[in-house]
Order: structure tokens, then C-alpha cells, then sequence
């Protein structure tokens, strides 16, 4: 797969055969890794990682990703990197193109990772902003992918708060035929932009009903109440109890539905131990699909056009 984006920052960059092209790419690079083949596609290209904010699935899936492929990885905390002291977002991304092959980047405003992106020669993927998480999302339908053995016709719940991974989750459902419907207490809905957006491609319901949203769902999804950028507000009690994925929620869903959340979970809040931890939840596999979507996805933006 080859790609005409020079970045992903938001998921809307890829057409809808491309994104499709990386889901297929990465299902097969994990099957050649459980057979002991890793090829070095990306042998002697280096990836930059930058991180303003924690992180162990994103970092870690990253790292491993590179020294698979042949490649090598960065471990770049924004407070050790000269930004810390004030050089600009401009002149680190002009510098660390100089010496890398790909930029990721894990920041508060996504405003910033615009900027980097505008004044990278080099390609850069978002790592998490406050607005989206594009990566998620292809380690997301890869998943469904696996678990469904198709995308188009499928419908999935959001539940909860309309956050970054909710807007990346609204372009992906467009690209791919997936009809969503999202439930948020009133004041959380997601960007108004991106559904409006994604509406015309899919079928895009909004409610504060998190009852009517499941009912007849394939795919149950939630998040965190509180994002990292979100830490000093404390909002759970606009979401508690109505807004929780917990069994008898899950009951209203189809009954072969699959529960996911993008991690790391609050059990007792957003969703109950009984279904994270019990038959219909995916996300385990969901958490290691990050591994080889982003792999499909490096590979694919140093191929591109
Ligand atoms: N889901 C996710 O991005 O996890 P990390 O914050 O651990 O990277
Ligand atoms: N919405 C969460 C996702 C973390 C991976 C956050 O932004 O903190």
C-alpha cells in the first residue's frame, strides 16, 4: 500500500482504499510474525518519538514496530528536547528532519502537531492530540476486521464521552461502511465538524440514550471519562451511572457484539471489570493491533507517491 499523505494526523487523510490497503497490510504482517517472518522493510530508517504526554501502548507498539522492521526508534520526551527551553515547534521539526525518516508525535494541542507536520520535509503521525487518535482507530478496525471477517454493514456504539478517539473512530466508521451511534451526556458531544463530515459518507447517530445507541450494536465502545488533557476537571459525575458500559448494557447489544476500549481503563467507571475482563471483550487484541497497524502504516507512508 502506498499512500498520497504525506502525514495522518486525523484519519480523514486516507481514502477509503487506502485505509482498507493498511488494514489488509496489517493483518498479514501479523500472521507473518506469528510464523517467525518479519521482513526489514524499514532497515536503516529511523522514526522519531515525540511525547508530551505519558504513554505505554503507543511508545512501546512504536518501538517494537521499528526494531521489527529493521529500523530504529527514538524515545524523545518533549521535556528533554530543547523545546522544554523554548526553541519553537518549527525549528524541531526542520532540525529533526535532517535526521530522521518519520516523526510521531504525542501532543496537548493539536494546533502543535499541525505546526510540526507544516515544517517537517519527513512524514508525521499523531501519537494522540487533544482532538484525535488516528492510530487507535486502525488498530481498532483491523480488530473488528479479525474478530467480524468484514467492516461494511456493521453497526458500533460510542459511549460516553466524544473525545479525541471518538472523532478518529467517526472517520473511520465513514471511510469504512461502519454505521455508528454515539451516546454522551449532554455538552460532551464530539466535533460537530467531523460529524457533519463523515455523515455524508455513513450513518451517524447522536443521543444521550446510551440504551438506544447499543441496541442491535456488533461493536460496544468506550473511553476514559477523564483524557490526559482533561486531568484537572473532574467530570466523571456527568457520566455517572447512566453513561457506563456494564453487563446489562452489554445485554441490550446483539448478543454476539465485541466490547472495546482503547485503554487505559477506569474499571468501576467507564465500563465494570465484569466486561472488560469477561468473553466479549476484545482488548487485548486490540491493544497488541497497535503493534501491526503502525507497521502497516510506516511502511505505507515511506512508500508513498
Ligand atoms: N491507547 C493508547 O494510546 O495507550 P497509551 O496512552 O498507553 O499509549
Ligand atoms: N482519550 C484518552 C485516550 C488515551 C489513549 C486520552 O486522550 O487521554
Amino acid at each position: 500500500m502506498k499512500l498520497k499523505t504525506k502525514d495522518l494526523l486525523t484519519l480523514n487523510e486516507l481514502g477509503k482504499s487506502e485505509l482498507l490497503g493498511i488494514i489488509d497490510d496489517a493483518i498479514k504482517m501479523k500472521k507473518d510474525l506469528k510464523k517467525g517472518v518479519s521482513k526489514p522493510l524499514l532497515k536503516n530508517k529511523t522514526l522519531a518519538m515525540i511525547f508530551q504526554k505519558p504513554s505505554t501502548r503507543t511508545r512501546v507498539s512504536f518501538e517494537t514496530g521499528m526494531f521489527q522492521l529493521g529500523g530504529h526508534a527514538l524515545n524523545l520526551s518533549a521535556d528533554e528536547l530543547q523545546l522544554k527551553r523554548g526553541e519553537t515547534i518549527e525549528d524541531t521539526a526542520k532540525t529533526l528532519s535532517r535526521y530522521v525518516d518519520l516523526i510521531m508525535a504525542r501532543v496537548y494541542s493539536h494546533d502543535e502537531l499541525e505546526l510540526l507536520a507544516k515544517n517537517s520535509p519527513v512524514s508525521v503521525i499523531n501519537g494522540l492530540s487533544d482532538s484525535f487518535h488516528p492510530c487507535q482507530i486502525l488498530a481498532d478496525l483491523m480488530t473488528i476486521k479479525e474478530k467480524k471477517k468484514k467492516l461494511a454493514g456493521l453497526k458500533l456504539a460510542w459511549i460516553g464521552d466524544g473525545n479525541n478517539v471518538c472523532s478518529s473512530m467517526i472517520y473511520g466508521c465513514a471511510k469504512t461502511g461502519i454505521s455508528i451511534s454515539i451516546a454522551t451526556p449532554k455538552g460532551y458531544e464530539p466535533n460537530p465538524d467531523v460529524i457533519k463530515a463523515s455523515s455524508k459518507l455513513t450513518e451517524v447517530k447522536m443521543s444521550n440514550h446510551p440504551e438506544t445507541a447499543v441496541n442491535g450494536a456488533d461493536i460496544v465502545v468506550t473511553d476514559t471519562f477523564v483524557s490526559i488533557h482533561h486531568q484537572t476537571t473532574d467530570r466523571t459525575n456527568d457520566f455517572l451511572p447512566r453513561f457506563q458500559v456494564n453487563s446489562s448494557l452489554m445485554k441490550k447489544a446483539n448478543p454476539s457484539a465485541i466490547f472495546m476500549h482503547c485503554l487505559p481503563a477506569k474499571r468501576g467507571q467507564e465500563v465494570t471489570s465484569e466486561v472488560i475482563d469477561g468473553p466479549q471483550s476484545v482488548v487485548w487484541d486490540e491493544a497488541e493491533n497497535r503493534l501491526h497497524a503502525q507497521k502497516a502504516l510506516m511502511v505505507a507512508l515511506l512508500r508513498r507517491v
